[in-house]
């Protein structure tokens, strides 16, 4: 990033200008070997922000080349934990430094409100440098005490070259989840940031050359999904590789790494998760979390609370305080300190969304608010929801990622508990009640990585995440994902 053309240290609620983007590989920033570019545009108006150097299998494999020589001879492979941990409290300091400016760049390529950006995605992303940095040092194995006179321990070890894909709906965010742990546990990696919006791992990755990452460690090639995308999970020198994506392209990655050196895989995939609110809930409460959980960041959320359950004899009166919500929901310019829902990514995103509030209405769900865009450029979409919904219509079970509610209805605990879990997917689950019993129950019974009781959406670096079935493998955040970044050694020695 041009720091020349950077933004001012508040740019407050102005789009920021931003020159043409070249990529990081070795720790000089270059073009790409083909010479192409590629475009990335403002969804406000599908105008173009910049053009970026466009990666592909040759920027690949050179990224590839100097981050194991980083990893095999570089100072990166004699430097103490702690100082890894050093360097990663750094990097968190600069992020938090440019907060503003990053912010802003955040919206810009994305759409997201700058307020969330602000209030979300920045702090979520410092918290998480500054929670793998203490891990640093603190990655250790066991002694085992083996039959026979031997002395046999476990050393946890990085894997070595990692190779990360991530999405354009939490670009800062993804890349933290990525990078905390990848470098606390000592690996060097090569970063493919989302086409839509490369520009703040771009600039994340120039603070992290300041704050002093060796030369090698960190890489950043921007570029397509089958292009550079393909020859990262591809690659035979890659020891690793995380994604966070569609499930369909979860299958590709992991299918890549199998038919190449049987890297090692970790998915975070889509979801379809249910939201189950009881009558002895605190309906405003409820009704809160619901709206949050499906409507947040324009509804381009893996775990978007986007099957909505409602129990009969609230139903009437849930529907009509949500659908009330939705209509006031306001729409519009990101920067603007009122907004509270912009665009969506990109011109894809946006028809795929109209796709599915047409498929619903075929399908017969009852549209009570919404359903169409909102002005003449961009792509905004007003905030919809969905009654009468069934299980087995296209807008239950397939991932929407947009401002689409879908609210069904639902008996008694055990019934939705089944219906709940009568999915591909695994990522999250929401319940809403006052019984402690009913909420352990539903807790217990549903299959997701996260059950959120009488809340939505709450995360923390330390609290793991990831999906059960389809919605991935592994889990990320917290101690576990540690396990993601190592290798387990067992040293036998006899005595
Ligand atoms: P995608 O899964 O195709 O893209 C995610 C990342 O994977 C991007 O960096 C992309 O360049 C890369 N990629 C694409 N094809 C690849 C390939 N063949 N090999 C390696 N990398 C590849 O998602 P897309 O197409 O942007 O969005 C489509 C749908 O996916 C969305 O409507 C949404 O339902 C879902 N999605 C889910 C996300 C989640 O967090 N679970 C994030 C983004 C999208
Ligand atoms: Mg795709």
């Amino acid at each position: 990033m041009a720091t020349a053309n950077a933004p001012a240290a508040k740019p407050a609620r102005t789009k920021p200008r931003v020159v043409d983007q070249k990529m990081l590989i070795g720790g000089k920033w270059v073009n790409s070997a083909s010479g192409k570019t590629f475009a990335t545009t403002d969804p406000t108006d599908g105008s173009v922000i910049c053009n970026v150097a466009e990666g592909d299998k040759a920027d690949i494999d050179l990224a590839v080349r100097v981050a194991r020589e980083a990893f095999e001879n570089g100072p990166w492979a004699r430097m103490n934990a702690s100082e890894r941990g050093r360097l990663l409290n750094k990097l968190a300091d600069a992020v938090e430094e440019h907060k503003e400016e990053l912010a802003a760049l955040e919206s810009l390529d994305n759409g997201k409100p700058l307020n969330d950006a602000m209030g979300a995605d920045l702090p979520l992303s410092i918290a998480c440098y500054r929670y793998y940095a203490g891990w640093a040092d603190k990655i250790f194995g066991q002694t085992i005490p083996i039959n026979g006179p031997f002395f046999t321990y476990t050393r946890h070890e990085p894997i070595g070259v990692v190779g990360q894909i991530i999405p354009w709906n939490f670009p800062l965010l993804m890349q933290a989840w990525k990078w905390g742990p990848a470098l606390a546990c000592g690996n060097t990696l090569v970063l493919k940031p989302a086409e839509q919006t490369p520009l703040t791992a771009l600039r994340v990755a120039q603070l992290a050359q300041e704050v002093g990452f060796p030369d090698g460690v960190i890489n950043v090639v921007p570029g397509y999904g089958p292009t550079a995308g393909a020859a990262l999970s591809g690659h035979m020198d890659v020891d690793k590789i995380a994604f966070t994506g569609e499930t369909g392209t979860g299958k590709i990655v992991m299918t890549a790494a199998a038919q190449s050196n049987l890297k090692r895989v970790s998915l975070e995939l889509g979801g379809k998760s249910p939201n189950i609110v009881f009558a002895d809930a605190d309906l405003d409460a409820a009704v809160e979390g619901a709206y949050f959980g499906l409507f947040f960041n324009q509804g381009q959320c893996c775990c978007a609370g986007s099957r909505l359950f409602v129990q009969d004899s609230v139903y009437d009166a849930f529907v009509a305080k949500i659908v009330e919500k939705a209509k006031g929901r306001k729409v519009g310019d990101p920067f603007a300190s009122d907004t509270e829902q912009g665009p969506q990514v990109s011109q894809e995103q946006f028809d795929r969304v109209l796709g599915y509030i047409a498929a619903g209405q075929k399908d017969g769900a009852k549209m009570l608010t919404g359903g169409g865009r909102v002005g003449e450029k961009g792509y905004f979409v007003q905030p919809t929801v969905f009654g009468d919904v069934k299980d087995d219509m296209k807008i239950a079970q397939e991932e929407i990622f947009g401002p689409v509610m879908s609210i069904l209805r639902f008996k008694d605990a055990d019934e939705v508990i089944a219906r709940g879990n009568r999915t591909q997917y695994g990522l999250a689950a929401a319940v809403w009640t006052k019984d402690v019993k009913k909420a352990l129950r539903l807790a217990n019974g549903l299959r997701a990585g996260t059950v959120w009781v009488n809340c939505f959406d709450v995360f923390d670096a330390g609290a793991p995440f990831g999906g059960f079935k389809m919605s991935g493998i592994g889990r990320e955040l917290g101690q576990y994902a540690l396990q993601l970044y190592t290798e387990v050694k067992t040293v036998t020695m006899a005595m």
